[in-house]
């Protein structure tokens, strides 16, 4: 029988779900913090009194016999408790992104570099059903050098949609209230890097700013409904990417296109996998174009068929927990999760600058992590209310209505 790592989970929002995909991997949830009351009650409830539950980030950490953490706190607060877990050597599952600031994407760098324990970022858009059969057709050649891929995540939701608004920014300076539509860049950037093993080297950006009517899963001052990211990476491909997106229909989709042929996912909701090559350079035996819904053929299928992001949340926790077992550096490692971050962040710098170019650094060179070593302009609140740095919409000027504003302050204050 496997040996049952003990694990830790921070934050119990998004948190919660990684509870049962670590219990399906044969982990243990043996502690869980967070400094919400009725979320502690409901890991309670679930995980029995067995489980410890703690409020403060260094009690919890310190709690006896801890292996692994995941880090589903707010999405610009990692870095910090990442590297206080990694300096006692305790596993780390981070949510996206990795880090909020190119200085904290240094820092983390550092602090994995030192420690003894694994890092993966959890980038679970990239073992959806079509991004893993997409991945097998690009690894199988058939497709010839990697030319060009899109990935697209688009996540609009309903204007005014009170509940959307209580649940994901539930107070005026949370992080969702001033987060630049570039930065949410790792459910379209992370498949494409995972699957083609390509690595951005240039970004370069341009905003779609829309705020009316506004979109009820972002802050007002963002603005923005997209920002259109470009990257060059280090084999001459190009990516198109959006951050969190919010155009047209909700859905993600990822294209990859090789010099002979290209495999898409459909947009219309199913696992649709459409692989097209060009006429002269169609495999033998195998049809022009076809279209099909991919098999995962795995010992988990059923329970990865019954997991979060489809299937991806469970794959994640598997993966993780098997690098820890087998001592193995996972694939989403710290410079494939810094790399993310930079894109991401840089995007924003260059929607910022009139779409100017950056070249994004590469942490494992001592003079790249030199170079932004204490680069800390950043969007957000800090977590003791230290102002932002940086404008949360492309158009610096901009403030929302003041009438929605009441409207959202009402939202969340009403109990
Ligand atoms: N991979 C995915 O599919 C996916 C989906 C949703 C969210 N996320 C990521 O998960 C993370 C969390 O997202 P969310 O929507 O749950 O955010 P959230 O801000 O709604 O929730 C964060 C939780 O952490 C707790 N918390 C934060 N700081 C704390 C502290 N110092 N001490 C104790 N508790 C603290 C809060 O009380 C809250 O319950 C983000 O990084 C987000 O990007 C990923």
């Amino acid at each position: 029988m496997k040996k049952a790592i003990k694990c830790g989970v921070f934050g119990l929002f998004r948190g919660a779900a990684h509870i049962t995909s670590i219990l399906q991997n044969d982990g243990d949830v043996v502690a869980v913090c967070d400094r919400d009351e009725e979320k502690l009650e409901n890991a309670r409830k679930l995980l029995g009194d067995k489980v410890a539950c703690y409020k403060d980030f260094d009690e919890f950490i310190n709690h006896p016999g801890l292996e692994a953490v995941v880090l589903a706190n707010a999405f610009d607060g990692h870095v910090p408790f990442a590297i206080k877990a990694l300096e006692k050597d305790i596993h780390v599952l981070s949510e996206c992104i990795s880090n909020g600031t190119m200085a904290e994407g240094v820092a983390l760098v550092r602090a994995v570099e030192k420690s003894k324990a694994i890092y993966m970022v959890d980038e679970n858009f990239a073992f959806m059903k079509f991004n893993w059969e997409i991945k097998k057709v690009y690894q199988g050649g058939t497709l010839g050098k990697l030319l060009y891929a899109e990935g697209e995540y688009n996540h609009p939701e309903m204007p005014g949609d009170d509940d959307v608004m209580r649940r994901y920014r539930p107070f005026p300076k949370h992080w969702r209230n001033y987060l630049p539509r570039s930065y949410y860049i790792t459910h379209s950037l992370g498949p494409l890097m995972y699957i083609t093993g390509a690595k951005p080297i240039r970004v370069t950006a341009m905003p779609v700013f829309a705020p009316n009517p506004s979109d009820s899963l972002m802050g007002l001052d963002v603005g923005d409904r997209a920002a259109i990211i470009t990257t060059l990476n280090d084999d001459d491909s190009v990516f198109k990417l959006t951050g969190c997106a919010a155009f047209g229909a909700h859905g993600q989709s990822y294209r990859i296109c090789g010099v002979k042929g290209q495999v898409e996912n459909l947009r219309d909701g199913t696992d649709r996998i459409l692989l097209s090559y060009n006429e002269w350079d169609t495999p033998q035996g195998v049809n022009r174009q076809s279209c099909y819904v991919p098999e995962w053929n795995d010992k988990d299928s059923a329970l990865i068929e019954a997991s979060g992001h489809g299937g991806g949340d469970f794959l994640v926790a598997r993966e993780f927990l098997t690098c820890i077992r087998e001592n193995k550096e996972p694939v989403l490692n710290v410079y494939l999760a810094t790399t993310m971050a930079s894109v991401g962040i840089l995007a924003w710098r260059s929607i910022l600058n009139g779409s100017k170019p950056y070249e994004v650094p590469d942490f494992r060179k001592e003079e790249d992590k030199i170079k932004y070593e204490n680069d800390y302009l950043t969007p957000f609140y800090g977590p003791d209310g230290k102002e932002p740095t940086l404008p949360c919409c492309s158009r610096p000027d901009y403030k929302p209505d003041p009438k929605l504003v009441e409207e959202y302050l009402n939202v969340v204050t009403k109990k």
